[in-house]
């Protein structure tokens, strides 16, 4: 660590790896700001580096970075080790304090493209753009609407040299990326100190590599969460969640989960259930789980006000709800009307709140889905408004009065969707409302998560949220909220998943089929095909909106439907594999283009996506729609159905029949595939489907228990399958490279477009084509 002046201020600078920089200003000369809701700075080993200094400079050089502070006037540059600039201050300003708030400022140089900002609708380039961070609960996903329920101050540069800058600050911040001029973007924050973090690729994988080591990557999702889920707001009996699961089993179309929306809850209070609509809960769920189902249940921050009301009455007592600066506590208005909201950022409470999923966790429920935590406070007229469209007039959207005419506006008109900025937060309540804002939904995500390690041990959970910040993939999967049955938003989904993976969430998805609005049959054909693509893949819908299971649009549509989900359980052992890399290496499953051909000039073709290294995927977006054009990166590719070989390097026009969602596959795939199963764990997969297209490639097979912890002791196995060409021939080799797992295969059969071949589960390299 070291410190230098800048700008009148002390700038502490540390090193997390040679290509990781912390950048830390003092306010006033003085360092308060102790903590970080997402990096802990002490797991992180010390680094090599040199310090030299002369009349016009400090230099820090690492391994990789070469950091010029100049003296006079003050200004960060950071150069690669062969002298190459890879990002500088804008002139002096990369510390200004102004009124209420610190701005840094950053010259635009070679950077293509930023890309990242969290969950974003609009373009997949953020230059020229305007971003907030402020989690939001926003059930308007237009084009133009910023921000949503996530806060991630990160975003990718691209270029040759990408890197990603990261400010570690969870108050009201924005950035600008060449909005106000095309030589500058900003970072503004109301926070009281700057802090951010460099982060060197130089390629794009690595950047987030890097970016994830320091906030931290996912845990393995237990199997049967990359199944299908299925929801809608709300099954609200038993005998409605019955038939659900009976029409999906008689149907034989594969599902994992159903959930339970708010109305399984006694009055909206969390932690209770509703025995007039559930009299035997407890019965249901097991009566599910024997069907193959796991039920996941929503539980919501906010605490009904009502005497009566156990968790209400030991909250008060312990003084574990929010409060104004006054003491009081700050009464705000959601689903159960009066609402109060826990502290969690007071560890007590996170305890507090982590002990209650105890009795459902015990009763056989492992999937818990944390909403409405930005916290979203709907106000009194807002409650009442909500109370009456949806409850007497049925509506099924929210009417939208709230298009802000200008940023200023904006701005008010978010901050007052939640708690006050004067409410105090954390063990001394000093945190003040506006400077934590953003880690709310983490800190109850953590909470639920910390909660249920304590609590049953031997299983993962899976918990969903709603609102994060940075580090957010630690605990939980993330979906975009409230979209709407458009296209728009089925395409805005295509762009937003990419951006949100870019930062460092790989288990994420939107609603298929959307939320508000009623879905119609060819929208929800067509997103059930992207969905499969969704890391996570749920179905879900609005109060008040017609039917959304696959079988609610007709038998055609319930053909297709099915088609796909099936692709879907077939490709859940590549998913799985992918998952692996995400923890160990925070690489996602969706790959923009940028990720993986950086070499071109992909960044217009932000409608298609990598899922995973091998399989390119073109969505269809339009109503009407038979063939779109389909951009094929360098090399050759393969029609996923039928095998027809095209070179890449140009645009393509492909037949897009209903029934068919444009599909590639790269040259070199190698994709493990199971048999089709009602849920996962129906049937011991003893066969393992390897869909080999030619050329050479490589892919770490990883298997497990797929549910227990056990992972973490050396439970688990990987597999190095590779491709080869020898002579004209192609080869697939069988590596294993750890072994601590007892593996189910029995078989490996390869799939090429021409043959089929069985091979013994055993090392070796077999003549396969
Ligand atoms: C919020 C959620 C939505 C849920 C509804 C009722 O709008 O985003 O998914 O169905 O609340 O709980």
């Amino acid at each position: 660590m070291e410190v230098v002046e800048y700008n009148s201020e002390f700038l502490k600078i540390e090193f997390v790896t040679s290509k990781i920089v912390r950048f830390h200003f003092s306010k006033d000369r003085i360092w308060k700001k102790n903590y970080s809701f997402c990096v802990n700075l002490e797991k992180f080993e010390e680094v090599d580096y040199e310090h030299r200094e002369d009349n016009r400079a400090h230099y820090f050089l690492t391994s990789d970075l070469n950091i010029v502070i100049y003296k006079n006037p003050n200004r960060i540059q950071i150069y690669d080790r062969k002298g190459n600039l890879i990002n500088s201050d804008y002139r002096d300003l990369g510390y200004v304090k102004k009124g209420e708030g610190i701005y840094s400022y950053k010259e635009i140089g070679k950077e293509k493209a930023f890309l990242g900002f969290g969950e974003r609708i609009g373009s997949l380039n953020k230059k020229g753009k305007r971003i907030i961070n402020w989690n939001t609960d926003e059930p308007n996903h237009e084009f133009d609407r910023d921000p949503l329920y996530q806060s991630h101050p990160f975003f990718l540069a691209y270029s040759n040299l990408s890197y990603g800058l990261f400010y570690d600050s969870t108050a009201f911040s924005y950035f600008d990326m060449g909005f106000e001029s095309k030589n500058y973007y900003y970072f503004f924050t109301e926070d009281d100190e700057l802090d951010y973090y460099f982060i060197f690729g130089p390629s794009p994988k690595e950047v987030i590599e890097n970016y994830t080591y320091l906030t931290g990557r996912c845990y393995m999702p237990p199997l049967w969460s990359l199944g299908l889920h299925q929801s809608r707001w709300s099954y609200d009996s038993e005998d409605k969640v019955y038939k659900i699961a009976e029409l999906f089993r008689k149907k034989n179309i594969p599902c994992d989960a159903l959930y339970l929306d708010i109305d399984y809850m006694e009055g909206y209070r969390v932690f209770t259930v509703n025995r007039k609509r559930f009299p035997n809960f407890e019965k249901m769920i097991e009566d599910l789980k024997k069907l193959g189902f796991k039920v996941v249940i929503i539980i919501d921050p906010g605490i009904k006000m009502d005497k009566k009301y156990k968790i209400y009455i030991e909250g008060l007592k312990e003084g574990f709800f929010c409060k104004k600066k006054t003491g009081e506590i700050f009464v705000g208005y959601v689903w159960p009307r009066k609402t109060v909201f826990p502290d969690f950022f007071k560890e007590k409470v996170r305890k507090w709140w982590g002990e209650k999923h105890k009795w459902f966790i015990d009763n056989g429920i492992y999937g818990f889905w944390n909403d409405m935590n930005e916290p979203s406070n709907f106000s009194k007229f807002g409650y009442y408004m909500m109370k009456l469209l949806f409850h007497v007039f049925h509506f099924k959207e929210p009417p939208d009065p709230f298009k802000a005419k200008n940023f200023e506006e904006r701005v008010k008109q978010i901050k007052e969707k939640t708690l006050p900025q004067d409410v105090v937060h954390g063990e001394d309540e000093v945190l003040i409302h506006n400077k934590v804002h953003n880690a709310y939904g983490l800190m109850m995500t953590k909470s639920t998560f910390d909660g249920f390690r304590e609590t049953k041990k031997e299983v993962r959970p899976f918990i969903l949220s709603r609102a994060g910040f940075s580090g957010i993939q630690k605990y939980s999967a993330v979906w975009c909220g409230d979209n709407k049955s458009t296209w728009e938003n089925l395409y805005s989904s295509i762009v937003t998943l990419q951006n949100l993976s870019i930062s460092g969430v790989p288990f994420v998805g939107e609603d298929v089929g959307g939320f508000w609005r009623d879905c119609e049959k060819e929208l929800f054909i067509r997103w059930i095909q992207l969905g499969v693509f969704y890391p996570f893949f749920r179905i879900h819908t609005a109060k008040n909106t017609r039917d959304q299971e696959p079988w609610s649009f007709g038998e055609e549509v319930e053909k297709i439907a099915k088609e796909y989900i099936n692709l879907r359980y077939q490709l859940i052992p590549y998913i799985y594999s992918l998952f692996y890399e995400a923890k160990e290496k925070g690489i996602p499953l969706i790959r923009s283009f940028v990720l993986e051909f950086q070499d071109e000039e992909v960044l217009s073709h932000e409608d298609e996506f990598m899922f995973g290294p091998f399989i390119l995927v073109a969505p269809v977006f339009e109503r009407g729609k038979r063939e779109r054009e389909v951009y094929l990166p360098k090399g050759f590719w393969y029609d996923f159905y039928t095998g027809k070989r095209y070179r890449g390097g140009s645009i393509i026009k492909v037949f897009a029949p209903l029934n068919r969602i444009p599909l590639f596959l790269r040259e070199g795939s190698i994709v493990p595939m199971w048999d089709v199963q009602n849920y996962v764990g129906e049937k011991k997969q003893e066969n393992l489907y390897l869909k080999i297209t030619p050329g050479e490639g490589r892919f770490l097979y990883y298997e497990d228990d797929g549910i227990s912890w056990n992972y973490e002791n050396g439970e688990f196995n990987l597999i190095e399958f590779y491709t080869l060409m020898k002579d004209g021939n192609q080869y697939l080799g069988i590596k294993s490279i750890k072994k601590g797992y007892v593996s189910p295969i029995k078989k490996i059969i390869v799939k090429t477009f021409r043959n089929d071949f069985i091979l013994d589960p055993k090392d070796g390299e077999y003549l396969i084509s």
